[in-house]
């Protein structure tokens, strides 16, 4: 089959690469795609991957058998569904369907009618209202925007002053535009995160093996919240906690969904937060995590191809089993420096060609290139993954890789996965 990858990250290098191994693919076209990408698929960097009638246009053209769509915006905006008109399968929900992760309150909405274990909540959009719900919660109080906030909209306030703040930059002074029409106020849940992607048809699901990424911009988890920093898996998480997930959470969550007429087909992220009466969702996003999905599908021994296909054509039942390579998986994220606020781009990245084994991948994130060199594009440039027969064996591949690439004023964090096991 033909696959045409939309997205241009580090975790559609990964959907690419994989997709490129997979005996069931023919061709992988990837719009617009990155200098990493080039290299295992054919890139259309005109196509703009929001504009869903470029998509089905580019898709018609190459003789797509599947769309496979990897960022959240073009999912929001509705590319899948104008993929889908035109009688193209598609791997991604709908735009109705992708606001699971578009509204936070709408996210809240489904996993209280669906029985899902969240954090308590209030959500409504006047600000005085908000304020006053504040009291209905203990500190750290949680605030957060209900649309996509580029990752910042989240607040995790030590002190009520901070948080009555927090909802007024939200939705007085509008910081993160129409994003902050309405907040959400939650409890704030403690204990360690971890991230489980389930393939999903419309009604049936398979969850993928756990992992868990690194957000904060430095080592200890200090400094700002990034898109993620680096990430692992298998993060241990036992068979049964794994079935009783898939049971509690993720089938009611795509129950839900169809019942509301918004089947899901497509890959459901939930970010888990693993407390001490159990785990709680924390949010849910309608595509693959990034950059956990460097660590989740460099294991992954099934063939991609046919797994994504049989989602997004509802037959997931037919589609062989996921099977994992028995090792682990670490991937350290070397970002620009100043990322995730001002960066340089544009910079000459040395030591790429070094990097090789089959226990060693960099994906290009935010990169391009310039004749025969690669330079950095973004504020994440790469994520280098390295596989080992456990955690700390991966962690010191992706570290010894990830010592040969350079470039000026590259910034990665140095302790990813250094604790990973000790709970
Ligand atoms: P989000 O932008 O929704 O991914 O949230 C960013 C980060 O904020 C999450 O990864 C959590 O670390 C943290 N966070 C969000 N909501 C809560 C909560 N209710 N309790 C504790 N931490 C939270
Ligand atoms: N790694 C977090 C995310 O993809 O949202």
């Amino acid at each position: 089959m033909n696959v045409l990858v939309i997205g241009g990250g580090g975790r559609e290098h990964a959907l690419c690469w994989a997709l490129g191994r997979a005996p069931s693919v023919d061709n992988v076209h990837c719009a617009p795609g990155n200098a990493g990408i080039a290299g295992v698929a054919k890139c259309h960097p005109d196509v703009d991957p929001v504009d869903g009638d470029a998509v089905a246009e580019l898709a018609h053209a190459v003789d797509a058998d599947l769309v496979v769509v990897g960022p959240e915006a073009p999912l929001v905006a509705g590319v899948a569904d104008t993929v889908r008109d035109v009688g193209i399968s598609v791997f991604g929900p709908s735009s109705g369907a992708a606001c699971i992760e578009g509204s936070k309150q709408f996210a809240k909405e489904i996993m209280t009618a669906a029985g899902v274990p969240t954090a308590r909540y209030w959500s409504g959009d006047d600000p005085d209202a908000a304020v006053a719900a504040l009291d209905g919660f203990e500190p750290p109080y949680v605030v957060k925007a209900d649309g996509l906030a580029a990752g910042k909209g989240v607040h995790i306030c030590a002190a009520r002053a901070e948080a009555v703040t927090a909802i007024k930059e939200t939705m007085v002074a509008r910081r993160f535009g129409a994003a902050g029409t309405v907040v959400v106020v939650e409890e704030f849940l403690a204990g360690p995160e971890v991230s489980i992607f389930a393939l999903c048809d419309g009604d049936d699901c398979r969850l993928l093996s756990p992992a868990q990424d690194f957000k904060r911009a430095f080592d200890g988890d200090m400094g700002p919240n990034t898109g993620g920093m680096g990430a692992w898996c298998p993060y241990p998480l036992d068979e049964a906690t794994i079935a009783e997930l898939e049971q509690t959470v993720f089938r009611p969550v795509l129950h839900e969904l169809a019942r509301r007429d918004l089947p899901y087909r497509g890959l459901l992220y939930g970010g888990l937060v693993l407390t001490d009466r159990g785990p709680q969702v924390l949010e849910f996003n309608a595509r693959f995590g990034d950059p956990e999905t460097q660590v989740v599908l460099p294991r992954l021994r099934t063939d991609l191809g046919l797994l994504l296909r049989a989602c997004a054509e509802g037959r997931l039942a037919d589609a062989p089993p996921v099977v994992w390579d028995g090792r682990a998986c670490v991937t350290v994220v070397l970002a620009s420096g100043g990322y995730p606020g001002e960066y340089r781009t544009g910079v000459t990245i040395d030591g790429l060609d070094a990097v090789s084994g089959d226990d060693q991948i960099v994906f290009h994130a935010g990169t391009e290139a310039d004749g025969d060199r690669i330079r950095t594009a973004g504020g994440r440039v790469l994520a280098v993954s390295g596989l080992g027969r456990g955690v700390p064996d991966a962690r010191t591949v992706a570290y010894a890789a990830a010592d040969r690439v350079s470039f000026d004023d590259m910034h990665r964090r140095e302790d990813i996965a250094l604790h990973a096991g000790d709970g």
